[in-house]
């Protein structure tokens, strides 16, 4: 089980849906403080409209400080093709697309339907492969939509297949609303994985039902080995009302290392980043652990 990997979505997912953005020096810090503490994956902003999405403003600003770092990538999340070029000018070499297995949710998030999203998707794919930039794809509302309930899981294995077969080379499920439960979540899984390799299968689960940790382990035994988390359990989409924060990845660490799985993260150093981001924004870090393993 040596291989899981963890991809940490904090400085995007985690940030986008604060009340008061947190600034781009500080969102470098944070960044800084995840490498440090042995982050690998580390999805380091957006590139959407800030009219949608002011909390992402500067994510160029954040891509060009960080710079390039050997092993480490900074996926960022790009909706269309003006989003891959503000990426690419900005020296991103990885970058995220994001579909949603949900009608309503499309048109609320990204202000089209899910063909049409695709139809968009296909000049930045044809962009990144031209120069060898790779593409991760994320299906949102997998267990469960803010506005439609019920998603059905054909709707999620075609929106995974589709985006698989397009060229993104992960498929990251995100239960949008963490509506989820264990066994609800392996059955989906085990479905997606039936049109995608389980190798290129990711798990992005929002902990709004407190299901998030368990959703995981179910998943881990299906064979799932790459699983998105925000450090402080940050995060939140501003198109799903009520969406609480990511799991977060100081909890993940920890159930994997109690499991015997090497992360090779520093849960105090990055419990560190996980209470002084929190205080940043003025308020507590989500995930008790944290106030427990951080230095005082
Ligand atoms: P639209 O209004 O339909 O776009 O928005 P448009 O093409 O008509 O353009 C309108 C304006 O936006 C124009 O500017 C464009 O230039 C500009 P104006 O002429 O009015 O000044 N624009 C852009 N600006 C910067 N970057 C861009 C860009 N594209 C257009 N890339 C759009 C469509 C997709 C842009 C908008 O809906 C948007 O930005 N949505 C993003 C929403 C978002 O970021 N949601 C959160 C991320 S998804 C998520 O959290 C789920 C996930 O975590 C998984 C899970 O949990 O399920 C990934
Ligand atoms: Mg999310």
């Amino acid at each position: 089980m040596d291989d899981i990997r963890l991809v940490e979505v904090g400085p995007r997912d985690g940030l986008q849906n604060e009340t008061y953005p947190l600034s781009v020096a500080n969102r470098i810090q944070m960044i800084e403080g995840l490498i440090d503490a042995g982050l690998r994956t580390i999805e380091a902003g957006s590139f959407v409209s800030p009219k949608w999405v002011p909390q992402m403003a500067g994510s160029a600003d954040v891509l060009r400080s960080i710079g390039r770092r050997e092993g480490i990538s900074f996926p960022m999340l790009v909706p269309n093709l003006k989003g891959f070029e503000a990426a690419r000018e900005a020296g991103a070499e990885e970058i995220a697309i994001f579909a949603s297995a949900s009608e309503s949710f499309s048109q609320r998030n990204i202000n089209c339907s899910i063909d049409e999203s695709f139809e968009r998707f296909r000049p930045v794919l044809e962009g990144a492969r031209d120069i060898g930039m790779r593409v991760r794809g994320y299906v949102s509302c997998v267990l469960g939509c803010p506005y439609e309930g019920n998603v059905p899981l054909s709707s999620v294995v075609d929106v995974a297949r589709r985006l698989h077969n397009m060229g993104c080379y992960e498929i990251s499920l995100g239960d949008t609303i963490g509506i989820g439960t264990p066994r609800v979540a392996a059955a989906m899984v085990r479905a997606v994985a039936t049109v995608v390799p389980m190798t290129a299968i990711a798990l992005h689960v929002h902990n709004t039902y407190g299901q998030a940790l368990a959703n995981i382990l179910a998943c881990l035994e299906e064979g799932v080995t790459v699983f998105d988390a925000s450090v402080g359990g940050l995060g939140g989409c501003p198109y799903a009302k009520g969406a609480t924060g990511n799991v977060a990845t100081e909890e993940v660490v920890f159930m994997l290392e109690g499991m015997g799985v090497r992360t090779g993260v520093d849960l105090p150093k990055l419990c560190n980043v996980a209470v002084r981001t929190a205080t940043q924004l003025g308020r507590d870090p989500a995930s008790p652990i944290s106030k427990i393993l951080a230095d005082p």
